[in-house]
């Protein structure tokens, strides 16, 4: 049996459907488990109850787990830090001997004074920390930018024909449809042994304005165009669309790290067969 956190989210549901179609008894973990998968076996809670999560990873082979945003935090590592340590104390408690843990391309460098250095991404180098600290073989699943992401702005593609961050146009980055991280993370699950570090870079290094200009199309908004925007006013527009104070500084340090080159694969990008293609995935979006 295995507990996959997580488990109606973008990357979750994916390691849930991976994991049921190779005939492994799966418990889905998420408040709210009305998407849970047909197969699973709903498990409501929040995981910041370690009481609960010992429960959930009761007499689990394995766990798939994540560190879950809320972008409303007031303080976005504490909030990070609470739900992280909940997990590992839950886990070590269970004596769970396998896990697969959600990380991210340039969680391997140290977030620095007030996450500045990598913004969000600072919360999970703090919690591949602690992960390393547990009796379990672990692995974390690095990808790159979620292809999903830009779906947050779907809204204003649709209204105003444009995309807005502050992430330079010319920068290509390694961009990930979810599926494909949730399918390395069931693989890894899977697998008899698997290394300590997978990293997921997508089909290709792709610019923000490519992103954008295959979007468009599937969102009905052919000529839809890419704007970036200072750091400043980057920060005020994502807190007028409701992120904290707090959230919206890190979303910004961490692309001024994307821009610096500070978020980056280390090994090669290996076989790219079945991966999809930022055209692929947005033919999905549009269907
Ligand atoms: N966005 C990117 O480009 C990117 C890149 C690399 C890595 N990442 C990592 O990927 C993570 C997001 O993965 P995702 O897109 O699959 O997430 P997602 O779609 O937002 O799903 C989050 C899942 O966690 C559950 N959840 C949230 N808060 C919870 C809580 N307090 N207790 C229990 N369950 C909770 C949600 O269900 P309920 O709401 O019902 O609880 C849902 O099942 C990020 O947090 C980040 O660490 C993101």
């Amino acid at each position: 049996m295995i507990t996959v956190l997580g488990a109606t989210g973008n990357v979750g549901s994916q390691v849930v459907r991976d994991l049921l179609a190779a005939g492994v008894r799966v418990r889905a973990v998420a408040r709210t488990v009305d998407r849970a998968a047909a197969g699973s076996e709903p498990w409501p809670g929040d995981m910041g109850d370690p009481a609960f999560l010992r429960r959930a990873f009761d007499g689990a082979d394995a766990a798939f787990v994540l560190l879950p945003f809320d972008v409303t935090a007031p303080d976005h590592a504490s909030h990070q830090a609470r739900l992280g340590s909940s997990v590992v104390a839950a886990l070590h408690d269970a004596g769970v001997p396998r896990v697969v843990a959600l990380s991210s391309l340039g969680a391997e460098v140290p977030g620095g004074p007030d996450l500045s250095a990598t913004g969000y991404l600072g919360s999970l180098h703090e919690q591949e920390g602690r992960l390393a600290t547990l009796d379990a073989r672990v692995t974390v699943v690095r990808p790159g930018l979620f292809l999903e992401s830009f779906l947050h702005s779907a809204e204003a593609v649709r209204t105003h024909g444009v995309h807005a961050d502050s992430i330079d146009p010319e920068v290509a980055l390694p961009m990930v449809a979810t599926r494909d991280v949730g399918r390395a993370a069931a693989a890894a699950l899977l697998a008899s042994s698997a290394p300590g570090v997978v990293e997921v870079q997508g089909a290709a290094d792709r610019t923000v304005p490519e992103v954008v200009a295959a979007l468009g199309p599937a969102l009905g908004v052919p000529g839809a165009t890419y704007v970036r925007v200072p750091d400043t006013e980057m920060e005020e527009l994502l807190q007028e669309a409701g992120l904290s104070a707090d959230v919206a500084r890190l979303h910004v340090a961490m692309n001024r790290a994307f821009n610096a080159g500070r978020v980056r694969a280390h090994g090669p990008r290996g076989d790219v067969t079945g991966v999809l293609t930022v055209q692929e995935w947005a033919a999905g979006v549009a269907s």
